[in-house]
């Protein structure tokens, strides 16, 4: 049990830290194998996950990903803006491998058991075999970075989605010199972590007072 608690707690959002040394194949097939035994709406497991090395790709990616970074800088005022250039938000190349997580939703339609009333319930199946990808990567020694700075049509376009099939999540996925204690956001005066009791509520949901960043 304290095994489980102690890879939850030192998983972390990899960026800076990968070695890009090779992950040995049954490494590799494990996170995959977690991943892959996640819980699913209607068991519709409706994930899949496409391994990218190419170095042609992930250049690609990145040029792309840095690009909607600036997208994104633009919306920023001074003092935050000031913050964000400080940032590192991608490990694209320096990562051994990147894995391109998608979304089928018609897997297992017409009629996903638990999907009829909420259509995201497929998008929150993958996240949760993500969740399960990381922290089996965090008990290998692996880091893991989620990238989300894309358009999913030039992704999808990128690793040759057919129609349809949606980009979850591009993860940056290695060996890493270390694993951060703090989350960089917050090593960088971007964002703190919540208190747990600011996120439990009894019975009622109680506005909280407005957060501060
Ligand atoms: C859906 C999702 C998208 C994310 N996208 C990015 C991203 O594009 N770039 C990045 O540097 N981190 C990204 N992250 C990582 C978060 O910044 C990170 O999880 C958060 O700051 C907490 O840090 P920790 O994961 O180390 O605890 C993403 C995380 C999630 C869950």
């Amino acid at each position: 049990m304290e095994a489980f608690y102690d890879v939850v707690q030192r998983r972390r959002d990899v960026r800076g830290e990968f070695t890009g040394e090779p992950i040995p194949p049954d490494v590799l097939d494990r996170i995959l194998g977690a991943a892959h035994a996640a819980p699913s709406v209607g068991l519709s497991q409706p994930w899949d996950f496409v391994l990218v090395e190419d170095g042609g790709t992930r250049a690609a990616f990145r040029d792309h990903v840095l690009a909607e970074r600036e997208v994104f800088a633009e919306t920023l005022n001074g003092e935050r803006g000031g913050t964000f250039s400080k940032l590192k938000i991608e490990g694209i190349l320096e990562a051994s491998l990147g894995i391109v997580v998608t979304y089928d939703p018609s897997r297992g339609s017409p009629a996903v058991l638990g999907r009829h009333a909420i259509a995201d319930a497929g998008l929150y199946s993958v996240c949760l075999a993500i969740q399960n990808l990381w922290l089996a990567a965090t008990s290998e020694g692996l880091g893991v970075g989620w990238v989300s700075f894309y358009r999913e049509p030039f992704l999808a376009e990128l690793v040759g989605l057919p129609d349809g099939i949606r980009p979850v999540a591009w993860l940056c996925v290695g060996p890493v010199t270390q694993l951060a204690t703090v989350p960089d956001l917050e090593r960088h005066g971007w964002r703190r972590r919540r208190p747990l009791a600011e996120a439990i509520h009894r019975e009622k949901y109680v506005v909280k007072p407005a957060e501060t960043n």
